[in-house]
């Protein structure tokens, strides 16, 4: 048994998938935009990860773009059977490194056809459509038009599963009346806990939520609270973070992201934290006042 194994499984698109995964939009370079500075590293931190149980890598063929889905593929091929990786569309970059919206039928054609050249795939397993009303968070608007899209492209056969990324629950509504929804991918953590509600909602439909930004994202957590419980438990904060993620609710999968492999161990570690439950309380303070998860 491996350490990840210790944090469980949850289904997946049909797949049962450890709870702790990775998500490698930190391996293209700065900015997520060009080629990473060190490409054996990035190469290295892939190898690592599987090597360790990974089962479930998050990716898009707009991080870099391209560079991020030609260095798994460079990494990793031949895939193993159990792997799962899980893309988005919905987005393109402007040459300025700018993160632009691409919803036309067109656009999603085109990144599903990206996608499964630079992954070297004959159909992609997860496919989120990630909404871009508001390229910063959730914003209302109706789904249908992109989603009836990426689900023509699911009865070609291209694409296995879909997901949605950055939706409000409305949204949620909206997509599952259009196609079966495995997964939502939306930024939560100890201290971003406005999908609460959805979190719960989903787990009792048995649905994958996949948190990014879970440790923080660009700007990584801190808190006195965080710090004080690490301490006490003898871990970091950064795994106390992902501990806390894991008990909050059972359709939690993790994909943290780093560029390197001395983090990926430090979080892949975190499957045999335990939280007990006055580390719980005191953590769930840190939003500000949360009802106990
Ligand atoms: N759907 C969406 O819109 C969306 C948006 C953003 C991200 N995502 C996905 O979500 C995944 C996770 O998000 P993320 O990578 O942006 O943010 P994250 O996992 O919250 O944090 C990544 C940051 O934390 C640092 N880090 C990682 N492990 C650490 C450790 N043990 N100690 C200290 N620092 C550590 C990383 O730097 P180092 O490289 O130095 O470790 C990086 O700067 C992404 O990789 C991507 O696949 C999806």
């Amino acid at each position: 048994m491996q350490t990840i194994d210790q944090a469980g499984t949850f289904n997946l698109g049909g797949h049962s998938v450890k709870r702790l995964g990775y998500g490698a939009m930190q391996l293209a370079g700065p900015g997520v935009f060009g080629p990473p500075r060190d490409k054996d590293a990035a190469l290295g931190v892939l190898r690592e990860a599987v090597k360790a149980g990974v089962d479930h890598i998050d990716t898009s063929d707009f991080y870099g773009p391209h560079v991020t889905n030609q260095i798994i593929r460079e990494a990793l091929e031949p895939y193993g059977d159990d792997l799962v990786i899980v893309t988005k569309i919905g987005a393109r970059r402007g040459t300025d490194a700018s993160w632009l919206p691409a919803f036309s039928s067109d656009e999603l054609a085109r990144a599903v056809d990206d996608n499964l050249r630079n992954l070297g795939r004959e159909a992609l397993d997860v496919v989120n459509l990630r909404i871009m009303f508001d390229a910063h968070g959730p914003a209302e608007g109706s789904i249908a038009e992109p989603l009836n899209t990426l689900a023509a492209l699911q009865k070609q056969g291209l694409v296995r599963h879909i997901g949605l990324s950055n939706v409000t629950a409305s949204q949620v509504e909206e997509g599952r009346g259009i196609a079966e929804i495995v997964c939502v991918q939306n930024q939560y953590n100890l201290a971003h806990r406005a999908d609460d509600a959805l979190v719960d909602a989903l787990a009792r439909d048995g649905i994958a939520y996949v948190p990014f930004f879970p440790l923080g994202g660009f700007s990584p957590l801190q808190s006195a609270t965080l710090s004080e419980v690490a301490g006490r438990l003898q871990a970091t904060p950064m795994q106390v973070a992902l501990a806390w993620l894991l008990r909050r609710a059972p359709n939690i999968l993790l994909i943290p992201g780093t560029s390197s492999v001395a983090h990926l161990r430090e979080n892949l570690a975190a499957a045999s934290l335990v939280l007990p439950d006055d580390a719980m309380a005191a953590l769930n303070g840190i939003a500000g006042g949360q009802p106990a998860a």
